[in-house]
């Protein structure tokens, strides 16, 4: 990749941390730890490429260095075929370039033989396609379709193999400001108020998510439930900080003034105003997340 012109323009300066996401993406997407999960920033793959232009350059380099990366490692033809689809597939669905342009066309390659490994590259990459979906028409309002997906065995394959993701979608229901959806969500957590106390992602809560995304009505039923606010993700957050940082401070209260006094008085006190702490915040934030790699 560093050698590539055209992936040194689209990737950072450090190739390392991009390239120790992806390892762990394709881990976790091959059956393996979840070791994606806790870097996991969003939970649509296309929304997190969103900030990079990609187009048919960019992906044909891309798929040059996965081609070079795998002619380096001895495994059987049929696996390496499953891969090659596979990579063909998804980078086809990234394609963001020219913007507005309908989707790439996701090419119809095909390996020789269809063994068992292909069978379940394909599964998982229609569970992926499935959920992408659905967080698009999430996205667009469209509250019919992403109902009607939230019945569809895909979505629940899905759910069942990566309940991080469901949880992280869970959160995204509640912010979209669609009663029906936050019907949907109200009752899958008071048909399972455990889901409150769970974590996923970096240690991170449902109320982290959800007092971040600043939705008052989600994180008061979260609080009934016995949703903990000083709980502490891996970066040490709590719920009320998760707020803070996107300066939702109306949601404060609810979340305990304790915690959050404790945070603001650890601050530099020359940090004064909302606006400053709330920089101050981010630029804490992206430190630690710097460090995570
Ligand atoms: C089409 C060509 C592609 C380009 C040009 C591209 C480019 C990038 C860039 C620039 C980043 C951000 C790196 C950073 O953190 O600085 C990234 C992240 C990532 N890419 Fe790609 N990518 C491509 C295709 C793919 C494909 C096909 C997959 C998976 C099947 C993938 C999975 C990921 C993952 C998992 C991340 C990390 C996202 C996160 O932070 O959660 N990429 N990619």
């Amino acid at each position: 990749m560093r050698e590539d012109p055209i992936l040194l323009a689209v990737y950072s300066s450090s190739f390392e941390c991009p390239t120790k996401t992806l390892a762990a993406f394709f881990t976790q997407f091959f059956g393996g730890p979840r070791e994606y999960e806790p870097r996991r920033w969003s939970l649509s793959l296309r929304e997190a490429h969103q900030r990079f232009s990609i187009g048919e350059r960019e992906r044909v380099a891309w798929l040059r260095a996965m081609e070079r990366a795998l002619a380096d490692v001895r495994i059987e033809e049929s696996t390496r075929g499953a891969l090659h689809w596979f990579f063909a597939q998804s980078s086809a669905f990234l394609i963001n370039q020219p913007a507005g342009a309908p989707d790439a066309p996701i090419p119809s390659l095909e390996p020789p033989n269809e063994g068992p490994q292909l069978r379940e590259i394909r599964q998982r990459w229609q569970e992926l396609r499935a959920l992408e979906e659905m967080i698009a028409a999430l996205r667009l309002g469209r509250v019919g379709a992403v109902l009607e997906s939230l019945q569809s065995p895909l979505i629940e394959a899905c759910f069942s193999r990566d309940r991080a993701a469901f949880l992280s979608f869970l959160a995204l229901l509640q912010s979209s400001g669609q009663p029906a959806l936050l019907d949907y969500a109200r009752l899958e957590l008071l048909r399972s108020p455990g889901l409150v106390a769970q974590t996923y992602g970096a240690g991170r809560t449902l109320l982290h998510d959800v007092a971040g995304q600043g939705s008052p009505g989600a994180v008061e039923l979260l609080i009934q439930l016995g949703a903990d606010p000083n709980a502490r993700d891996d970066l040490e957050r709590t719920p009320c900080i998760m707020s803070a940082m996107r300066c939702m401070h109306p949601l404060a209260p609810m979340l305990y003034a304790p915690s959050f006094t404790e945070e603001l008085i650890s601050m530099p006190r020359k940090s004064s105003g909302v606006a400053a702490r709330c920089t101050w915040l981010r630029a804490a934030e992206t430190c630690r997340w710097r460090r995570r790699c």
